[in-house]
């Protein structure tokens, strides 16, 4: 189970890294328009902070051909470079010819396990099935993730399914449950999610009873 960052922010990657679970950082228009800094540089540092990691990097423009032609250009900024494409079925043949052309590719803005279906049999990288905007419409986001799942596996396809728009530990629970390959999650929220009460808690608790025995040495 591989765990990204779900942010374009540097100083969050770099406070991540030394804890050891961080394995990729995926970045979208969103996040690195709330940066104030000039995206191709943030991306550029982001690369260099974290060379071993795999940084996704979503393409802006919208027609095909120039979709094509800058994700090309995006993968070239650097070797730990993935590119991000949104689902949509205009993109189809130019996913199609990246991933002959040997370029990584995570699809995004996966909502169905049809979509997914069809970015599988392209052969792309990634596909990114997103879970707290299907909750946003009052839909069980989560439910898709163990479809996919069994999806690839029944087919044997080579893609790995990200989980992304994951917004609390409910979501990330599920990802790990569902067998998805990677989950992707905000900072904040697995600051949140990892820094559990009840082990804070029974911490305190040992502690608290330790400090009766009057031992200051130990062992
Ligand atoms: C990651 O690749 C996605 O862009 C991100 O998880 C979207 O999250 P959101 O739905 O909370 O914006």
């Amino acid at each position: 189970m591989k765990i990204f960052l779900d942010t374009s922010n540097k100083n969050d990657i770099v406070k991540w890294l030394p804890t050891g679970i961080i394995d990729g950082v995926t970045t979208n228009p969103t996040t690195l328009s709330k940066e104030g800094s000039e995206p191709k540089k943030q991306i550029l540092e982001i690369c260099s902070a974290f060379p071993q990691g795999d940084i996704s990097v979503e393409v802006t423009e919208q027609e095909p051909d120039k979709v094509y032609a800058q994700a090309k250009e995006i993968a070239g900024l650097a070797k730990n470079i993935t590119v991000k494409i949104p689902c949509q079925l205009r993109y189809y043949a130019v996913i199609k010819k990246l991933v002959e052309e040997k370029i990584a590719i995570n699809v995004t803005l996966v909502f169905t396990l049809i979509q997914a279906t069809m970015m599988c049999k392209l052969g792309v990288r990634y596909i990114s099935p997103f879970i707290g905007r299907w909750d946003d419409i009052d839909v069980q986001g989560a439910d898709i993730l163990y479809e996919i799942r069994a999806m690839v596996d029944e087919y044997g396809y080579k893609t790995q399914i990200l989980a992304a728009s994951l917004r609390s530990a409910l979501h990330l629970h599920a990802a790990i449950a569902s067998g998805a390959d990677i989950a992707t999650i905000a900072p904040e929220v697995l600051e949140k999610t990892l820094n559990h009460l009840l082990t804070n808690q029974g911490v305190e608790k040992f502690l608290h009873d330790w400090a009766k025995t009057g031992v200051k040495q130990f062992p």
